[in-house]
């Protein structure tokens, strides 16, 4: 399916941690399209962050979809209890599998939507066998971990590689890219295909009354 216009996801990673649910209805009444959801275990990662309890507790502060990004190995004994807690959207990373096939069927089981995530030394060969059997790619334009750190131009062209090969396939895969997302390169992902963006440092600087500009400003 052709690009399609895009959809911003901020990353309550960069939120105040000790508000969450009003964070995430301010970034909802702002015009947030989802809610991503960083998951981090201390392992796949240097970083430990939120679990499904906190998923669950959060859902009804938004009606917009959950987008979860499970940065953890090994990802099927997390996979139900995320479904759970009421995300709509699933995404791991293929070297955190083992199994991407499984774990993407794992996933579509309990009725919710399959990423994959490519890291930014992960080739797109990584998924390029299971690239029509999911819901979303999603191009990590830094190494995961943290928030607040340098997009990596160099994932461009990735990005371009992915809109040719979703296009060819012709199936509705969303494209979307992850880490130093802020209003020029923004433009220039939507320019190289991406059709959502997710954005913490650029989204919650300035506090709850910058949200909707934020937001907008990252639309392109
Ligand atoms: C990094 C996370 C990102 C990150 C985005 O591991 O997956 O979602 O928090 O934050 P910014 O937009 O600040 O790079
Ligand atoms: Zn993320």
């Amino acid at each position: 399916m052709p690009q399609q216009s895009v959809r911003i996801a901020p990353s309550i990673l960069s939120a105040d941690f000790a508000a969450l649910g009003r964070e995430v209805e301010a970034v909802t009444t702002a015009g947030a399209d989802w809610i991503h959801v960083d998951v981090m275990d201390n392992h796949f990662v240097p970083n430990l962050t939120i679990g499904p309890m906190v998923v669950k507790a959060l859902r009804s502060h938004s009606p917009r979809p959950f987008d979860v990004h499970l940065m953890v190995t090994p990802v099927d004994p997390l996979v139900p209890a995320f479904a759970e807690a009421g995300a709509d959207v699933i995404s791991f990373h293929p070297e955190a599998g083992p199994h991407v096939h499984r774990t993407i069927q794992l996933i579509k089981s309990l009725g919710k939507k399959a990423g994959c995530v490519l890291n930014p030394a992960t080739p797109l060969g990584a998924i390029e066998q299971v690239l029509g059997d999911l819901d979303l790619v999603l191009v990590m334009s830094v190494n995961p971990g943290f928030g607040g750190q340098a997009f990596i131009e160099s994932q461009l062209g990735k990005i371009a590689a992915l809109r040719r090969a979703i296009d060819t396939l012709g199936k509705a895969i969303d494209l979307e890219v992850d880490g130093g997302v802020n209003p020029q390169m923004a433009r220039r992902c939507i320019e190289a295909g991406a059709d959502a963006l997710v954005a913490g440092t650029a989204v919650f600087s300035g506090g709850p009354e910058r949200y909707a500009a934020n937001i907008k400003a990252l639309r392109g």
